[in-house]
């Protein structure tokens, strides 16, 4: 029986990118690498939304991201806002206060989003150096308004960097980073993009570059942007080793979702969000988030009375589909469903099936 990955991240690998993966290990310097290199940090501008943005492709998972979008542009008791959503925005405090920064902290409610009202009473009431968001909380599946967050910065506090988590959110949904004014945008290798858990890519606007060269002290060595800058620019050159076969697999499954269409892939995702959320709701489950803040990329599904998260995880695992439990304070509360990436709408419906299944066997 083949197992149907559906947690959020990390998601099933096509085999055409597994193909791209597995070829062999060539050098970082060779010809043939530095094309493929340059390939992928020309594509990821678009996912990101981004003409003149620096591009970064790093080793390491979305948290090197979110340390990195951190260590470059803030110095040590500068303060930092952060706008949380869930879990992963919370994951932005922790990494703040490791790094001595004054920390302020702007969170919702499980399931619910943060009014611009707040945002703007915070931004009034104290100078911060960044503000950071999540696009979308894998915890809570809500989904940030970065149009109208970035547009509420920007008329309060121009100077403040906008730092934005889109680990589960890139390809899945737009991002336009300059458009937005963005000044770190970053994602993950392992979600909508489809390729295995490895990789960071990152794109730094002019400010933030210009924030990392103000700084009198830096805190990290690999994390550090001036030090892989001239590899982005000219591959040829050398810092640290790149992944060479992850960037083989990054560039392939790049190059096929732009084959398809990017708008056709995040159109692909609401699709399949629409197709899973209402057959689960009429099982019982409640949805997370409400529709309209709720996530393209996953869906979070509160129990209804009755329904043990380990025994409905584990009934559904026996019959291959994997989907996650709930993480932070909604522990044993509710299932977490990835529908991003190289998931089809066959995927779903098989998945439909098999929770039916488990319902009709066990719960009723
Ligand atoms: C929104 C978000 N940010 C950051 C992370 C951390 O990424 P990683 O687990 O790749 O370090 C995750 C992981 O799921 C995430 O969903």
């Amino acid at each position: 029986m083949k197992e149907l990955l559906l947690i959020p991240g990390p998601t099933p690998v096509s085999d055409d990118v597994l193909k791209a993966l597995s070829q062999n290990t060539i050098s970082h310097t060779d010809d043939r690498f530095v094309e493929v290199f340059i390939k992928a940090l020309n594509k990821m501008k678009l996912f990101f939304g981004t003409r003149d943005g620096q591009i970064f492709i790093i080793a390491g998972s979305g948290t090197l991201g979110m340390e990195m979008s951190l260590t470059n542009i803030l110095e040590e008791n500068e303060n930092l806002l952060v706008v949380s959503h869930g879990y992963f925005g919370d994951r932005f405090v922790e990494i703040g206060e490791t790094l001595g920064l004054n920390v302020d902290v702007l969170k919702s409610k499980a399931g619910m989003h943060i009014d611009s009202s707040s945002l703007e009473d915070y931004l009034a009431k104290k100078k911060y150096k960044a503000v950071t968001f999540t696009h979308v909380d894998t915890s809570t599946g809500v989904m940030t308004n970065m149009e109208e967050m970035s547009k509420i910065i920007k008329e309060v506090s121009p100077d403040t960097l906008i730092v934005l988590d889109g680990v589960c959110a890139t390809g899945g949904v737009p991002e336009k980073m300059d458009e937005w004014g963005v000044d770190v945008v970053f994602t993950g290798s392992q979600k909508a993009i489809a390729v295995p858990p490895g990789l960071t890519m990152l794109a730094f606007s002019a400010r933030a570059v210009s924030a990392r060269k103000k700084m009198e002290k830096m805190r990290t060595y690999y994390g550090d942007i001036l030090r892989w800058m001239p590899v982005m620019e000219n591959p040829y050159k050398h810092f640290a080793t790149p992944a060479v076969n992850m960037i083989f697999a990054l560039e392939k499954s790049l190059d096929g979702i732009l084959g398809q269409g990017l708008d056709k892939y995040y159109e692909k995702h609401k699709m399949l969000a629409t197709l899973a959320r209402s057959p689960i709701k009429a099982f019982g489950f409640n949805s997370l988030a409400d529709d309209d803040i709720a996530a393209p990329t996953l869906s979070v599904f509160i129990y209804p009375p009755g329904i043990d998260d380990a025994g409905f995880r584990s009934l559904l695992k026996e019959k291959g589909v994997i989907v996650a439990g709930g993480i932070g304070e909604l522990k044993g509360k509710c299932f977490r469903m990835g529908h991003m990436g190289s998931i089809a709408a066959e995927d779903i419906l098989h998945a439909l099936k098999c929770i039916e299944q488990v319902i009709k066997e066990k719960y009723m």
